[in-house]
């Protein structure tokens, strides 16, 4: 950990500077940047993250959050991606404590009925929190067209609103902003590298597996993620400086 706390004016700035950069560019001023910074993995096309990192030939770390909910095919995704550029994923799990009242209490799919604010609060965001507390900066794969009604403002880089703690600015980095679906499938099928094989059947985004299905031809990718619920305000916790006060 770095002991110079970095100045939201000076974040601001970078942002600015950096704002019609490449992912790559943004990438490796992460990278650079004084203190622990980790890339958070969901185990989706966030892939060209780490893809990108790995061209940089600079040391770069990653983390993920198992929620113990994923897909198969996730955890499977997870250790290809590991072996394939043979690096270590940190794996973050959420307290067993938390997540047995939870599921004693309300059973295994309390989100159906009482939204999925309080399970990935548990799962997710405890988890995360734990992580960033350890961190100076963190590398997310949010793009601008993931969610029209929470990421259509995201910046390049941000001081985290969400996760600073006292006497701690984290920075939160998100190289993929400007691109767009697009860009990162061109990406992945022009660089050949490994990507979820749920892709191929039809699932865009990718959360956990009840919370997530695969989407119709033309449907948002977003509507794939907690279907049963308000279309514009899907964000679980771990970017909820998103959502609009
Ligand atoms: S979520 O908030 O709705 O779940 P989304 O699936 O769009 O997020 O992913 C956006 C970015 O959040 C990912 O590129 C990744 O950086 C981070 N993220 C999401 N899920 C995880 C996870 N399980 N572990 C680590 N990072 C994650
Ligand atoms: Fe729980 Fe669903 Fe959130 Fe996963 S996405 S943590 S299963 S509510």
């Amino acid at each position: 950990m770095t002991d110079t706390i970095p100045s939201i004016d000076l974040i601001d700035a970078l942002a600015a500077e950096y704002a019609d950069k490449s992912p790559s560019e943004i990438l490796e001023l992460a990278l650079n940047q004084q203190g622990e910074v980790a890339i958070s993995f969901s185990g989706a096309e966030d892939v060209v993250l780490i893809d990108m990192a790995y061209r940089l030939r600079k040391p770069f770390r990653v983390f993920s959050l198992d929620t113990g909910r994923l897909h198969p095919e996730t955890y499977q995704f997870l250790e290809a991606v590991r072996k394939f550029y043979k690096i270590d994923i940190e794996i973050c799990f959420p307290e067993s404590e938390a997540v047995q009242k939870l599921v004693t209490e309300k059973g295994m799919f309390s989100f159906f009925a009482d939204g999925h604010q309080e399970c990935c609060g548990v799962r997710k965001v405890q988890p995360l929190r734990k992580k960033l507390a350890t961190l100076d900066g963190w590398i997310t794969g949010q793009r601008k067209d993931q969610s029209p009604g929470t990421r259509n403002e995201i910046p390049v880089i941000q001081a985290d609103a969400g996760f600073s703690g006292p006497g701690k600015q984290l920075i939160k980095y998100n190289p993929l902003a400007n691109w767009s679906s697009t860009d990162v499938w061109n990406y992945i099928r022009m660089m050949e590298i490994p990507y979820n094989p749920l892709h191929e059947r039809g699932f865009i985004s990718i959360g956990c597996e009840p919370c997530t299905r695969a989407v119709l031809p033309n449907q948002h990718e977003r509507e794939g993620r907690w279907w049963w619920e308000e279309a514009t305000h899907k964000e679980c916790g771990l970017h909820a400086g998103n959502l609009k006060k």
